[in-house]
């Protein structure tokens, strides 16, 4: 199904506040994102702390296409195409690892971990010794770039570069995983897990969605894991919005530098750390800005998303896997200069609330896989969704934050203004409106 720029307009209207749930699953639409979303987009890879040493490597998706990311034994990272040029097999099925080479498990090319073709079997008698290995290697993502230790691919030889992607929205990045001097490390390995619901359902949420959070999570917060229950002490709290690619921090404390939000109220092994960084963020920037530690849910156009709170901070990627199915890559982000012991106990408070069977990962997804299944029937993918919340009450980042350096824009934490805004810039690509 080819889809007309004016049938998009029409189905998703962010100044109206409403998304036609078509958009969740219409195949059309899904394989138009795919074209046009991920192939020209700047998508998370990893992170340096996994691809230390030469020879590590990892492995993960750029849209639906596997990819392998290694460290060659000359030093650089490269992300290449996880598919044999002999007949298409999977090259690589492990996770992660170190190897000086990758043997294709049905024929058994062998490539080395650069990514050209070294071994090729029955060489001399099946392709009389003339097949010409360098026209052979593997398919190698055109650019891999890396900002302060995170990598990310771009199909597109032709994209801006990533810091351009970025923007401004790296002081907010800087503010969520570079405040700690010594930066930050990907700790016990990665969590794989599908759901079935279109992706763009939890990038919805993580770009940011407060408002489930004391109604979705109430069990939680009954239970001591996220702070106090019920709304209060919310009102006062102002939600950062959209700024380039960039979607969220909600700024997390009062103008005092009082935390405001449930997940910000823990005492955790952690909480003295934090409010040594909020003093260096304080003293770096202002004492307005120091209210975006810790930063809350996150996204980064497309499907890169973090969430940061008193409790843990983590990192995921939100894989298309067709229109109604998405696969999490998530991993635990600690201080390297943290005590191992206060790393130890954050990885466990992650496994525990927003792990695979974390308590408020089980609320969230049952949530996304329960939209979709009932967003797909014949009449309920007839119907809108609604993003009205908050619409028309858009302040600027400075009136957010309190600091008039501020950039972006926003509303407050009862807001879907980064919602509105996220499916305007979704709009954009889908259209071919946009400047890769
Ligand atoms: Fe890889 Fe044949 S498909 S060696
Ligand atoms: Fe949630």
């Amino acid at each position: 199904m080819s889809i007309a720029t004016t049938d998009l307009a029409g189905l998703v209207q962010p100044a109206k506040g409403t998304v036609s749930r078509q958009v969740y699953v219409d195949q059309g639409i899904y394989d138009h994102e795919l074209e046009r979303i991920f192939t020209r987009s700047w998508l998370f890879l990893g992170h340096t702390s996994q691809l230390a040493q030469p020879g590590d490597f990892l492995t993960t998706y750029l849209g639906e296409d596997p990819v392998i990311v290694a460290r060659g034994k000359d030093g650089q990272v490269r992300a290449m195409l996880n598919s044999c040029r002999h007949r298409g097999m999977r090259v690589c099925r492990s996770d992660e690892g170190n190897t000086s080479f990758f043997r294709c498990p049905y024929h058994a090319w062998t490539y080395s971990n650069t990514g050209e073709l070294t071994g090729v079997p029955k060489f001399r008698l099946g392709y009389g010794g003339v097949l010409d290995k360098k026209e052979w290697g593997l398919l190698e993502v055109p650019r891999v770039e890396e900002y302060g230790g995170f990598l990310f691919g771009n199909w597109d030889a032709g994209a801006v570069p990533l810091t351009e992607w970025l923007g401004d929205f790296r002081l907010y990045f800087d503010l969520v995983f570079g405040r700690d001097p010594e930066g930050v490390e990907f700790v016990g390995g990665v969590h794989k897990w599908s759901v079935s619901s279109n992706w763009k359902i939890p990038t919805e949420n993580f770009a940011c969605d407060m408002y489930h959070v004391a109604h979705s999570h109430a069990r939680s917060m009954e239970i001591g894991l996220l702070g106090p229950s019920g709304d209060d002490g919310y009102e006062i709290a102002a939600g950062m919005g959209f700024l380039g690619n960039g979607f969220g921090p909600p700024a997390s404390a009062d103008a005092e530098g009082a935390p405001v939000h449930p997940m910000a109220t823990m005492a955790t092994p952690y909480s003295e750390h934090l409010a040594a960084q909020r003093a260096r963020v304080a003293e770096r920037y202002s004492q307005e800005m120091s209210r975006v530690v810790p930063g809350g849910h996150g996204n980064v156009f497309p499907n890169f998303a973090f969430l940061d709170i008193e409790l843990l901070r983590l990192v995921r990627v939100h894989h298309p896997e067709g229109p109604g199915s998405h696969t999490v890559h998530q991993w635990c982000v600690v201080d390297k200069s943290l005590p191992a012991e206060v790393k130890d106990a954050l990885r466990r408070q992650y496994t525990l609330t927003f792990g695979p069977s974390g308590m408020l990962e089980q609320d969230d997804g049952e949530n996304f896989r329960e939209c979709q299944a009932s967003m797909r029937g014949v009449i309920g993918r007839r119907m809108e969704n609604n993003l009205m919340l908050g619409l028309g009450q858009d302040r600027t980042g400075a009136e957010i934050v309190g600091d008039g350096d501020a950039p972006g824009a926003g509303g407050g934490i009862w807001s879907e203004a980064n919602q509105r805004r996220w499916y305007e810039h979704w709009l954009s690509f889908m259209t071919g409106q946009v400047r890769r």
